[in-house]
């Protein structure tokens, strides 16, 4: 459990009455002149996230009033939430959607990334596992998310991120097993191994794999997982460089995904497949111009280092298409150009099945995590055109990044098998929580909304 949330307290809490922004006029009628006056004087109800504390005669706090936005955004209260004072809380509202958005915000917000640093206390909200236990798995696979993404390439290279892995698969019932660095290329996993040799920490491919009926469908999800990103030869200029440690955030996407899918029990088999390297500079490193013959056979010609996540993620898509799987899912931090396209917090998602972007992007209404279908034009494949080898890792086009981007993983894809792609952002400097700036879950809420109704109905 994480330290913001208790289930099993039976002590003294203030109570939290959650108001609604568009409710607020007919609340404030119904209380009494000091509170009115209060409202009035402060300009307390004009924006959501505000709270009022209020205090008893001893001086005590007895209650405190926070005004939630109209359509019920957690991330509405994340600013503030983590200014409450230290202690224990529960909510005061019959309104479960009100509850459950009190919950994740009171979660999002009070995030804080503790490895290097002294605990702080926490304002600590009492929870009823029973009706609410789906709002603290989701934050609970949001901080998942953002450790994972908040830790440094030192301490998060592709051997930690393994080792966290494996003991993540423990936890949750999973088998754990890793190809690395030469047998990689035993193996037929070239593409893999070229991005990833120059590190000193090997690179390879993770694999977890949950459930064993075969009467259920296969569900794999696929995550980049560049423990760092250099560049490369193609080396980053420093400030685009500094935050790079997120690079493994599609990695740590679907391990969150993962931990909320198997917390619910959904009926479904579950295949992981991260491919973790470090896009490294050293004399071992690839070079632009060198041509990879990728597991499915087409020749890849390196246009630029740089474009690493989607050389890695070519193997592993064909590897996860030979399992037939009945949907497949990869989440990436694949292109700057997709926050060009959509700025920080709407995260792009492509597939090939119309309908599936459209019921993510509902998805992602109904959860404040806010996704937009993007197009696969064929006619864009001539960009990633090479005149050496059978496709281009950089685009001739200088727009359209992320589409280019996502139609070269397509060329991975067997046009049979369902395949969403999601170019994740994983980080957050505070658009969004308002607050906390770092490693961010963007899409996991949105896409695990839409897997909840495909497979629970
Ligand atoms: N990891 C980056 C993409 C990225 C950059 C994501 C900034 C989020 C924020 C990726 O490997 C990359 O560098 N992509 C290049 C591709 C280009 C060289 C074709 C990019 O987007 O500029
Ligand atoms: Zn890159
Ligand atoms: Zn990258």
């Amino acid at each position: 459990m994480i330290d913001c949330f208790v289930t099993d307290y039976q002590g003294a809490s203030v109570a939290v009455e959650p108001i609604n922004k568009s409710a607020f006029d007919l609340w404030l009628k119904l209380q009494s002149e000091y509170l009115e006056n209060v409202c009035e004087n402060q300009g307390f109800g004009e924006k959501a996230g505000q709270f009022f504390l209020d205090y008893n005669k001893a001086g005590e706090l007895s209650k405190v009033y926070l005004v939630v936005s109209e359509d019920l955004n957690p991330y509405s209260i994340c600013e503030k939430i983590n200014q409450l004072p230290a202690g224990h809380y529960h909510i005061e509202t019959d309104d479960n959607a009100m509850a459950s958005a009190v919950i994740r915000g009171w979660g999002f917000g009070q995030y804080r990334f503790e490895r290097y640093l002294k605990a702080k206390d926490k304002a600590v909200l009492v929870v009823d596992k029973e009706r609410f236990g789906y709002d603290l798995a989701l934050v609970e696979a949001t901080y998942t998310v953002r450790d994972l993404i908040n830790t440094p390439a030192d301490d998060m290279g592709p051997t930690e991120l393994a080792e966290w892995s494996e003991e993540f698969a423990k936890r949750h019932d999973m088998s754990f097993d890793q190809l690395v660095g030469d047998v990689l290329l035993t193996e037929n996993f070239p593409t893999i191994h070229i991005v990833g040799r120059a590190s000193h920490k090997a690179p390879r491919l993770i694999e977890l794999n949950w459930g064993e009926d075969d009467d259920l469908p296969l569900l794999t999800l696929v995550g980049k997982g560049v423990c760092f990103d250099t560049g490369g030869n193609n080396m980053k200029a420093a400030e685009f460089m500094r935050w790079m440690k997120k690079d493994m955030g599609g990695g740590a996407h679907v391990l969150g995904l993962a931990q909320l899918i198997i917390s619910q029990q959904l009926p479904v088999r579950l295949k992981v497949l991260i491919p973790a390297v470090e896009n490294a500079v050293s004399g071992s490193a690839f070079r632009q111009g060198d041509v990879v013959t990728s597991r499915s056979g087409q020749s890849i010609e390196i246009g630029h280092t740089d474009a690493e996540g989607r050389v890695i993620l070519a193997d592993s898509l064909t590897y996860a298409c030979e399992f037939k799987p009945d949907l497949l899912i990869d989440f990436a931090t694949l292109t700057g150009a997709a926050r060009v396209a959509l700025g920080p917090t709407v995260t792009p998602v492509f597939s090939n099945r119309d309908e599936f972007t459209e019921a993510i992007k509902k998805s992602g209404m109904t959860t404040c995590d806010e996704m937009w279908p993007m197009p696969l034009p064929v006619r864009y494949k001539k960009y990633i055109k090479s005149t050496i080898a059978d496709i281009n890792n950089s685009a001739s086009l200088p727009q359209a990044g992320c589409i280019t981007a996502g139609l070269f993983l397509q060329s991975f894809v067997d046009e049979d098998i369902d395949w969403v792609h999601i170019d994740t952002y994983g980080w957050n400097f505070g658009d969004r929580t308002g607050g906390t700036e770092g490693g961010e879950a963007l899409g996991l809420a949105a896409v695990m909304d839409w897997l909840k109704t495909k497979y629970q109905g």
